[in-house]
């Protein structure tokens, strides 16, 4: 799959380690997504453009680069991608944020969508879509579905876990999507988890379990 990038970096490994561990409570687990979630942008935006710009040092004047102005919307899939996007705003404090809320109906395994809300020129606007489990592939799937119909000139995905049945299926629906993900992981289990994963990252962050 040409449009996956697992970013392996060693911190980022090393954050997914205690994240993984049942016995790390729910603070230090929400400080680690956004970490996480920061380190993961460094590699989703490596193709922003960039200007020259003249400035002047407090040695001399030299000609340097600078964001194009290339507009940004980040979009959380909730619950769980709301923990990723403070720390993406850490990196790029003037994008959007938009907000889809869809659950996976426990029985079916299917999304259910119940919010959409996004920026009104997200026309004009490249879209980072999160969530740190990417299971069946399911809520991406869906999510992006969505987005796509307002129109937005590119869209990414970046998530924390994949498996490689969610991997697979999201590439095959969406094939111009790029996908940034800090693991992939072994297998989905018989109630859709992934394993050996983290378990329910909207409870472990949220502390609703
Ligand atoms: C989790 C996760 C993803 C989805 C992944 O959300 O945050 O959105 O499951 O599974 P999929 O790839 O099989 O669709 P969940 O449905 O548990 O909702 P929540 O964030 O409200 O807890
Ligand atoms: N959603 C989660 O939160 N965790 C999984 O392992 C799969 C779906």
């Amino acid at each position: 799959m040409s449009n996956v990038m697992i970013v392996n970096h060693p911190l980022i490994l090393h954050k997914l380690s205690i994240l993984r561990d049942k016995n790390t409570p729910c603070m230090e687990f929400r400080s680690l997504i956004g970490e996480i979630a920061m380190l993961l942008t460094y590699e989703a935006t490596r193709d922003l453009p960039l200007d020259d710009v003249e400035i002047e040092t407090p040695i001399c004047t030299t000609r340097t680069k600078h964001l194009a102005g290339k507009k940004l919307a980040i979009v959380p899939i909730l619950r769980a991608g709301l923990g990723m996007v403070d720390g993406i705003l850490q990196m790029i404090p003037s994008a959007r944020v938009g907000h889809i809320g869809l659950y996976r109906d426990p029985n079916t395994l299917e999304p259910v969508e119940y919010y959409c809300k996004l920026p009104t020129d997200i026309n004009e606007r490249e879209v980072l879509v999160v969530d740190p489990m990417l299971a069946t592939g399911g809520s991406a799937i869906d999510a992006i579905t969505q987005i796509k119909k307002r129109g937005p000139k590119e869209i990414k995905f970046m998530c924390t876990i994949a498996a490689p049945e969610g991997l697979r299926a999201l590439s095959e629906a969406h094939p111009d999507v790029a996908i940034y993900c800090a693991a992939l992981d072994e297998k989905l289990n018989d109630h859709g988890y992934i394993v050996p994963g983290l378990g329910d990252a909207g409870d472990r962050i949220f502390g609703t379990k």
